[in-house]
């Protein structure tokens, strides 16, 4: 196959628990207010899966939809990426058991990205590359997280903040120049891991009687270190690929920013000199949903109209590893 002159998102999905937990039902288990989690967060409430609802199943649904509105069917598929730091299991990967809950052909690579919350944005640009280099035509792009099995529920500086989702992108070569994905930054540093992650139950410390007696299996997080980076990261990223593509940050239309507070959010549109009507918000209604959160927010400004055909579009995340990404494109609908 030859190289394609371009690589477009030609449709997105999502899947989302039907259970919400708001903040006043959070705050009869933990010492927490609707008041304080709305103005430290923006976050109104969350989605939380039942016990057989877990990231293949919404994965799996979001991708679906994802297909659907294309006009595809699992067979055209030739590629699935699947970001989650939520797996069903230590392993096989999420990927694996997406592929045949879909039905997806039995000859096509299927792998995990872990990247916490910039989950999608890393797992976009690997598939966009791999469909780039011209061996397959079509890739799913998958980011899916149970992080309400993860989270501390008696951690009142965490478990307010985390939701459950899924969402989904159809990623495909396209022979029109200049459209789809124009530049790209992913970056990470290690040497920060410990802001934000879970102590145990990987092999390094694998799950123990007494790992569970200290809940070290259980996210941790310094919110206050956290949240600085994540400003700094998210901003400067997104002026390096605003750099790299010569374009002003005030002629991107949407920006899809990680939904982790609202007054991160805030803090980088101010940074790009940009009011807050270009930055769609979902954290109220669904909390941070780390790989999910992405093509959620993106799907929901898709469908209200906010992100058309001809639009540059801006999407930047940033999370646990520390890591971060950022993927500027112009959103092109292809005449079928
Ligand atoms: O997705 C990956 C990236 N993650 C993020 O980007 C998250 C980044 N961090 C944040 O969003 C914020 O740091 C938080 C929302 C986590 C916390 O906001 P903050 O303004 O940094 O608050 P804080 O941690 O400094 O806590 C302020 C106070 C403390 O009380 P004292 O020490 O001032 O008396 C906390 O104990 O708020 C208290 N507090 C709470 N109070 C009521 C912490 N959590 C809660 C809570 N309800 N849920």
């Amino acid at each position: 196959m030859p190289a394609p002159k371009s690589v477009i998102i030609r449709s997105v999905g999502v899947h989302t628990p039907e259970r919400r937990v708001t903040n006043e039902e959070l705050s009869r288990t933990v010492d927490t207010s609707d008041e304080w989690i709305r103005t430290r967060s923006g976050i109104g409430e969350r989605r939380i899966a039942g016990p057989d609802e877990n990231p293949s199943d919404m994965g799996a649904k979001a991708a679906a939809q994802a297909l659907e509105r294309a006009g595809l069917s699992p067979a055209d598929v030739d590629l699935l990426v699947v970001a989650t730091m939520t797996p069903d299991l230590p392993f096989p990967s999420t990927a694996c058991l997406v592929q045949a809950k879909l039905g997806l052909r039995r000859d096509i690579p299927c792998f995990d990205i872990a990247a916490a919350c910039s989950g999608f944005i890393y797992a976009l640009q690997v598939a966009a590359d791999m469909v780039r280099a011209g061996r397959y035509r079509r890739a799913l792009v998958i980011g899916a997280e149970k992080l309400s099995s993860v989270v501390d529920w008696t951690d009142r500086s965490t478990c307010v903040l985390f939701g459950d989702a899924a969402g989904a992108a159809v990623v495909e070569a396209c022979d029109t120049a200049g459209v789809g994905i124009l530049a790209n930054l992913l970056g990470a540093d290690g040497s920060n891991a410990e802001l934000l992650w879970a102590p145990a139950g990987g092999s390094a410390k694998p799950a123990s009687a007494e790992t569970l007696a200290a809940r070290e299996h259980y996210l941790r997080m310094n919110g206050k270190e956290v949240f600085k980076l994540a400003v700094r990261v998210m901003a400067s990223s997104c002026e390096k690929v605003l750099a790299e593509a010569g374009v002003a940050s005030d002629q991107v239309a949407c920006f899809i920013p990680h939904q982790a507070n609202i007054r991160i959010i805030e803090a980088v549109a101010a940074q790009l000199g940009l009011g807050m009507d270009r930055f769609p918000l979902n954290l109220e209604c669904f909390g941070n949903t780390s790989a999910a959160s992405i093509p959620l927010a993106l799907e929901q400004a898709w469908r209200e109209g906010k992100v058309r055909h001809g639009d540059l579009v801006l999407m930047v995340a940033f999370g646990a590893g520390l890591t971060w990404g950022a993927t500027l494109l112009r959103w092109h609908e292809p005449k079928r």
